[in-house]
C-alpha cells in the first residue's frame, strides 16, 4: 500500500518497530543501515528527503542537513538532543522535535534508584549474596541517605521531579543551574563548585552539547568530598570521566552512579575495575511503557508537521509555536 504521504523520510539508525511501521504506513522511509552502500543510498535519496526520524544518540550534523536541501522537519527520539544540531537547523527555518514530559518520572524513578544503589552500595550487596558470601559474612555496612542534602545539577523538568523524589525521603535539596528560579523554594548556589561544596550527593540533570562538556571537573570533585556520592543520568559528556576515575580512586569522592558515558555504548575499563561506582547501561527511560509514549511522540510530531499542524513537541531552538 502506498504510504498516506508523498514524502521521503530518511531513518539513519534502527527505531522500535512500531515506530518504523507507523512511519512506513505514512512515508517514503529511506533506512540508511539496510543499505549495502549508505553513502550511495544517502546521494540517490537526498534531493527529496523532507523530514528524518532520529533515534536516540543517531548524529544528525550540519554537515548531514546541508546535503538534504529539501529537509523541514527532524523528529528526534529522547528528551536529549545533543546528537542533533538544532542551532543550525532553526537558523535555516528547520524543525526539530523532541520526545520531553513522557519520560520525566521515568527518569526520575531512575536517578533515585540509581542513588540509593550507590549510596547503599546495594548492587555489592547483591553480588556478595549470589557469590555465596553470605553464607560466610554478613555483607558489611554501609553509608546512608539518612542526613544527606542532594544537589541538583539542572533543575529542569527532570530535575524537579528528582527533587520531589528526594523530598519525600526527607533529603534538602540545592540546585544550580544557569539562572535562579524566581518560583523554586530551593536554595541556589551560582557554580557547580559552590552546590557541589553545599551537598553530598550531587546529580547530574543538564542537557549534553558543547556548553556543559566537563562542567563536573576536579574542582567540582573535590568540592564534593569524601564522603560524596556523584550520580549522573544525563550525558556522559557532562562529566570529565577521567577526573571521575582518579577521584573515585583516591577517595576525593566516596562513589558515583552511573547511567551515561562520555563514549557510550563504550564503558571505561578504569570504570569497570572499580567497586565504589554503580554502572548502567543507559536505562533512564527504558521502559516499554515509556519507550513506547516516546515513540508514539516521534510518530506524531512527524505527522503534524507533514499536515501542516504545529508539531506537538518542537526544542527551544525551532523558532515556531508548539502545537
Ligand atoms: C533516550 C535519553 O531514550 O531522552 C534522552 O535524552 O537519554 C534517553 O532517555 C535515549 O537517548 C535513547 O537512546
Amino acid at each position: 500500500m502506498a504510504p498516506r504521504f508523498d514524502i521521503d523520510l530518511l531513518m539513519p539508525a534502527p527505531m522500535m518497530p512500531f515506530i518504523m511501521e507507523r512511519l512506513d504506513q505514512a512515508f517514503h522511509v529511506h533506512k540508511l543501515w539496510l543499505a549495502a552502500d549508505a553513502d550511495a543510498l544517502l546521494a540517490e535519496v537526498a534531493p527529496r528527503v523532507r523530514a528524518i526520524a532520529a533515534a536516540g544518540g543517531a548524529a544528525i550534523t550540519a554537515d548531514l542537513m546541508r546535503r538534504l536541501p529539501r529537509l523541514e522537519c527532524v523528529s528526534g527520539f529522547g528528551v536529549g538532543y545533543d546528537s542533533i544540531d538544532a542551532q543550525w537547523a532553526g537558523t535555516h527555518g528547520i524543525t526539530v522535535t523532541n520526545t520531553p514530559d513522557v519520560l520525566t518520572e521515568e527518569v526520575a524513578d531512575t536517578a533515585l534508584a540509581l542513588t540509593l544503589m550507590a549510596v547503599r552500595r546495594l548492587p555489592q550487596a547483591e553480588r556478595h549474596l549470589r557469590a555465596g558470601r553470605w553464607l560466610e559474612k554478613p555483607f558489611p555496612l554501609t553509608p546512608s541517605l539518612r542526613g544527606r542534602t542532594a544537589g541538583i545539577l539542572g533543575l529542569g523538568r527532570i530535575g524537579k521531579a528528582i527533587a520531589r523524589r528526594f523530598a519525600a525521603c526527607g533529603v534538602p535539596v540545592h540546585y544550580h543551574g544557569r539562572h535562579r528560579q524566581a518560583d523554586v523554594d530551593l536554595p541556589y548556589h551560582a557554580t557547580p563548585v559552590d552546590l557541589a561544596r553545599a551537598v553530598d550527593v550531587l546529580v547530574v540533570v543538564t542537557p549534553g552539547g558543547s556548553e556543559t562538556r566537563n562542567l563536573v571537573d576536579p574542582a567540582v570533585l573535590k568540592a564534593l568530598g569524601p564522603d560524596g556520592i556523584l550520580v549522573n543520568i544525563a550525558r556522559g559528556t557532562v562529566v570529565d570521566e577521567q577526573a571521575l576515575v582518579a577521584a573515585l580512586r583516591d577517595g576525593t569522592i566516596l562513589g558515583a552512579g552511573l547511567d551515561v558515558f562520555a563514549q557510550e555504548p563504550a564503558v571505561p575499563q578504569a570504570l569497570l575495575d572499580l567497586d565504589n561506582v554503580v554502572l548502567l547501561p543507559h536505562v533512564g527511560s527504558a521502559t516499554t511503557h515509556t519507550r513506547q509514549a516516546m515513540g508514539q511522540l516521534v510518530v506524531d510530531n512527524l505527522i503534524a508537521w507533514a499536515e501542516g499542524r504545529p508539531v506537538p513537541t518542537p526544542v527551544p531552538e525551532t523558532p515556531i509555536e508548539a502545537g
